[in-house]
């Protein structure tokens, strides 16, 4: 490679464990993400929200029906919102058995609780900011907890710490409080957008299925947020065919419920 450009597209993909070793282990739950860190994977992938007494909690739907109790336990609250629930009544809930009966009792982290652990796990971090349309300030209370516990240090920011969400607006506003915190847009801009979002991302990660050589070439031609080469994470990768696959089109990294096949399918090559 001569140029950053080409450099970046040569690299080996970073392995980003989605909601965890989430094929292995219940999704966005403290077991996910030490399954990860066993596994030997650099990057676990969370969902950040928000209950109704304004604390962040990590689960990927908008409700807790399908990856908790919540329906046996507050029957008569559909459709079981956790914008509707408080952090106490969220914490009762078991957020393991739908999985399996070896994870009853796990429960639905809290961000702090979960940062916690992907720190004393020296894991780095992909947090998205799920549905920021119903939680209006997420950004800076998300960014306020992380200053908290210590991730928006230089080295946190050097390369442990990706801010990504599907919305544009969300991520601008991340980039806008805090321009140091390296950035994501989920989806798949044309290439036409690629210079507007530039100006407030570091990285566009789209699906998968929707990659090219091609589009991974074009996004890497444009300089993101931080002067630098924009990234891709390519989108959930579980099949050791589809990996080489989209590792061959130049993609920064593979996020996957299954990251050991998606290791060992990278070793292969
Ligand atoms: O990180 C990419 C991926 O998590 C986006 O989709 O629905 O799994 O949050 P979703
Ligand atoms: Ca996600």
């Amino acid at each position: 490679p001569t140029s950053p450009a080409e450099a970046a597209a040569h690299a080996r993909p970073v392995i980003v464990a989605h909601r965890g070793a989430s094929a292995y282990a219940p999704e966005n739950t403290l077991p996910a993400i030490d399954r990860a860190a066993a596994l030997g994977i650099p990057w676990v992938e969370n969902d950040v929200q928000r209950t109704k007494d304004g604390r962040l909690v990590v689960l990927h739907d908008d409700s807790l029906a399908r990856t908790t109790d919540v329906e046996q336990v507050f029957p008569g609250r559909a459709p079981w919102k956790v914008k509707d629930f408080t952090a106490a009544e969220i914490a009762r809930l078991d957020a393991g058995s739908w999985f399996s009966p070896r994870y009853r009792g796990t429960r639905v982290p809290t961000l702090a609780q979960y940062m916690r652990r992907v720190e004393h796990n020296h894991e780095k971090l992909l947090l998205e900011v799920k549905n920021p349309q119903l939680y209006p300030g997420i950004e800076r209370q998300i960014l306020r907890l992380l200053a908290n516990e210590g991730w928006l240090d230089r080295r946190h920011l050097a390369d442990r710490l990706i801010v990504q969400s599907f919305s544009a607006d969300s991520v601008r506003i991340v980039h806008a409080l805090d321009p140091a915190v390296p950035t994501a847009l989920l989806g798949r801009p044309a290439a036409a957008d690629l210079r507007r979002y530039a100006t407030f991302v570091d990285m566009v990660n789209p699906p998968w299925g929707t990659l090219s050589a091609d589009y991974v070439g074009t996004v890497h031609s444009v300089l993101g947020a931080h002067h630098r080469p924009l990234r891709v994470f390519a989108w959930t990768v579980d099949r050791a065919a589809d990996a080489r696959k989209v590792a061959g089109y130049g993609v920064d990294g593979i996020i996957t419920n299954r990251p050991d096949v998606v290791r060992d399918a990278l070793n292969s090559v």
